[in-house]
């Protein structure tokens, strides 16, 4: 089965922009879940401009399904999730400024702090992911750094969907099997929607987990939020 993992941060970013507490993330988050997200996970940055770190940590007690936490591991980061013990961490390579992430890792050129970072995690209990473009060498990289899971960075796929849905998927295909052969998990993520999503994974079944989070809150504005995660939900279940 195919996790649906719901990214909160655009909530946050809207409650951040009158500075209460409205909408409150935390009940957000528990909705999600009763609503059918398998996982929450969210993207703290040290500006705090969405997700804080004391949501972070709010949020652990309260959430009954996978917690993902993604960022780029600086210092302040790592001791979070080592406090936090999330479910899972994704390392993503963002600088601070970055609106958001716009490609994978080079593990080639990071592949020792990559290791070290993981193996910091492995101790703890956590699992690991490390976010990567489908590259086969950069797959090939991200193993030897004994990564539990790689996630695909699907922005290539989603933006060519539309108007070749074969080419735009042919590379993700490839990059699946490269990460099963090497003996990893696989989650995917960024710019999934209920338009491209169910053909992603008819073509690759074996995904574990997909973080959503842009498409689905802007789908929740027409849909509400239970219908809008039952449809996602519903993408990753056919066959
Ligand atoms: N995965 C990673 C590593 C991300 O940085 C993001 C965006 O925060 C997502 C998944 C979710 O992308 P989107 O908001 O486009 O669904």
């Amino acid at each position: 089965m195919t996790k649906l993992s719901v990214n909160i941060n655009k909530i946050a970013t809207i409650r951040n922009a009158r500075g209460g507490n409205n909408p409150n993330i935390l009940r957000v988050a528990q909705d999600c879940e009763s609503y059918g997200a398998d996982g929450i996970t969210v993207h703290p940055r040290p500006d705090e401009r969405h997700i804080r770190y004391a949501d972070v940590i709010d949020l652990r007690p309260l959430l009954k399904t996978e917690f993902n936490i993604e960022g780029y591991p600086s210092v302040p980061f790592i001791d979070l999730v080592l406090k936090v013990k999330p479910h899972q961490v994704t390392l993503v390579p963002d600088s601070p400024e970055q609106i958001t992430s716009n490609a994978g890792w080079d593990t080639k050129k990071h592949v020792n702090f990559l290791s070290e970072i993981i193996n910091e995690l492995k101790s703890a209990g956590i699992r690991s992911s490390i976010f990567v473009d489908s590259n086969i060498e950069m797959l090939e990289y991200a193993a030897k750094t004994g990564t539990d899971r790689v996630e695909l960075y699907t922005e290539p796929y989603a933006s060519m969907y539309p108007s070749n849905p074969d080419e735009a998927v042919a590379p993700f295909i490839q990059a699946a099997q490269v990460a099963r052969q090497l003996g990893l998990g696989l989650n995917v993520g960024h710019d999934l929607s209920l338009e491209n999503l169910a053909y992603l994974h008819k073509n690759i079944p074996w995904i574990d987990e997909a973080s959503i989070g842009h498409a689905l809150v802007c789908d929740a504005l027409y849909l509400g939020l239970k219908t809008t995660i039952e449809q996602y939900k519903k993408c990753l279940s056919e066959p």
